[in-house]
C-alpha cells in the first residue's frame, strides 16, 4: 500500500529515479490465468492514445463488453470500428461523455446504471493546455475542470454504481476502478497551506506543465481519501500511471509551438518515452494484478509506489481535508451530495 511506502519517496520522486524507471524497468507479463470473458469495462478517452491501447489489451484478455466513453461520436466510432474488426465477437459500444460538462457526466452515469454489471473502469481522459482557459459552464480553469473536478465526479458516480451492481449480483471479487494519474505529480510544488480551488483557477502565473502536475497531485489526494471511506470488498479504487509515453496527443494543443515544444520536447519524449503498448499495460496491471492491496494507492511501473512526500506530512494531510471539503461543496452545488455519505 502506498501509505506504507514513505521510505521509498526520495528515490521514486527524484528526477534520476523517474529517468531510471523509464529506461530500465520493464512490464511484468499478465498472469496467463487471467481471462476476462463475461466481464464489462468502461474506458474514458478510449478513442486515442493510451485509452485506445488499453481497450485493445482488455479485449486481448477476452473481455466481453467494452464501453468506449468519448466526447466525440465520430472519433469514438472510428476507433470502435478498428477494434470491432479485430475482435468481431465482442460487444463494443461508444457512449458520449464530455468532461467539460457536468450534465454530460451525470447523463453518462445514468446510462451506466442500465448495464448489468461493470467489472472495470479506467478513467483515462485528461488534457494539458498551453493557455489558461476557463470552462464556460463552470467558470473553473479547464485542465483543473477536466483532470480533477469532472474526473472526481465520475469516480464518485461510477464507484457507487459499480458497488451497487456488485452487491446485486453477489459477485465475490470486487470491481476495480483505476483513475489515470501521472508520476509528474511527484514534481508538483503545490503549497500545502490555503484554499486549493482559487489557486487552481488563478490565471497568473499559469504554466501548462505545472497546472497538469498539480491536477494529478490533487487527483491522487482525492482517491487516497476516498479509499478510506470505501471498503475494498465493495470496490477497489487506485491511481495508475503509464509513465512518459510517446505517440499520443497529450500536450499537442499548441498551434504555434515555440522552439522547445517544436524541437526539444519531441526529442526528449522520443528518447525516454514508452510505447502506448507498454504505457497502457500499467493500467491493465492496476486493474487485474494488484487487487485489494492497491486500494487508494499509486500503481506505477507495474508495482505499488509511494505517494508524493507531501501526503505523508501533517500539512499535506490538512490539505487533503481542505481539498475534500472544497470538492464536496463544489459537487453539492451541482446537486451531487448523497455520494459522500457512505
Ligand atoms: N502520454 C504520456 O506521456 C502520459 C504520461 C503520464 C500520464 N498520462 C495520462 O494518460 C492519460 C491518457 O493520455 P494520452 O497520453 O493517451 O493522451 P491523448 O492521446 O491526448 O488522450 C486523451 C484522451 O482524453 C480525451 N479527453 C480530453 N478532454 C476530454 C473531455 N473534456 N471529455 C472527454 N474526453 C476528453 C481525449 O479526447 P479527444 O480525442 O476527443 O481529444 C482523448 O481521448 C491521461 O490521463 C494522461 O494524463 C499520459
Amino acid at each position: 500500500m502506498s501509505s506504507k511506502l514513505e521510505k521509498d519517496v526520495a528515490w521514486e520522486s527524484s528526477i534520476l529515479g523517474i529517468f531510471y524507471k523509464q529506461l530500465f524497468v520493464h512490464p511484468k507479463p499478465i498472469l496467463s490465468t487471467i481471462q476476462l470473458s463475461g466481464q464489462t469495462a468502461i474506458i474514458t478517452g478510449a478513442n486515442s492514445g493510451l485509452g485506445f491501447e488499453a481497450a485493445r489489451q482488455l479485449l486481448h484478455l477476452g473481455l466481453s463488453h467494452l464501453i468506449m466513453a468519448v466526447r466525440s461520436k465520430i472519433k469514438g466510432e472510428a476507433a470502435a470500428s478498428k477494434l470491432r474488426s479485430e475482435f468481431p465477437s465482442t460487444k463494443i459500444e461508444v457512449s458520449i461523455v464530455n468532461l467539460s460538462d457536468y450534465d454530460s457526466i451525470t447523463e453518462f452515469a445514468k446510462r451506466c446504471r442500465d448495464l448489468e454489471h461493470i467489472d472495470f473502469a479506467i478513467l483515462n481522459a485528461a488534457l494539458q493546455n498551453s493557455k489558461f482557459e476557463k470552462n464556460d459552464n463552470t467558470g473553473h480553469e479547464s485542465v483543473f475542470q477536466t483532470n480533477y473536478l469532472s474526473t472526481t465526479l465520475l469516480v464518485l458516480l461510477l464507484s457507487s454504481i459499480m458497488k451497487e451492481k456488485k452487491h446485486r449480483h453477489g459477485t465475490r471479487e470486487p470491481p476495480v476502478l483505476t483513475v489515470v494519474g501521472s508520476d509528474t505529480m511527484y514534481l508538483s510544488k503545490f503549497e500545502a497551506s490555503g484554499p486549493v480551488f482559487p489557486r487552481m483557477d488563478n490565471p497568473a502565473p499559469y504554466a501548462k506543465i505545472k497546472q497538469y502536475m498539480d491536477s494529478k497531485l490533487l487527483l491522487m489526494m482525492f482517491v487516497a481519501q476516498l479509499a478510506d471511506e470505501i471498503s475494498p470488498e465493495d470496490i477497489i479504487i487506485n491511481v495508475s500511471n503509464p509513465g512518459l509515453t510517446a505517440g499520443t496527443s497529450l500536450g499537442k494543443d499548441d498551434e504555434k509551438p515555440g522552439f522547445m515544444e517544436r524541437y526539444i520536447v519531441p526529442i526528449f519524449i522520443h528518447a525516454l518515452g514508452r510505447s502506448t503498448q507498454v504505457g497502457a499495460s500499467n493500467y491493465i496491471h492496476a486493474l487485474v494484478e494488484e487487487g485489494r492491496e492497491s486500494h487508494g494507492s499509486f500503481v506505477s511501473d507495474w508495482a505499488i509506489k509511494p505517494y508524493p512526500a507531501l501526503m505523508y506530512k501533517k500539512e499535506g494531510r490538512n490539505m487533503i481535508e481542505r481539498l475534500w471539503q472544497e470538492t464536496t461543496e463544489e459537487l453539492k452545488s451541482i446537486g451531487v451530495d448523497t455520494l459522500f455519505q457512505r
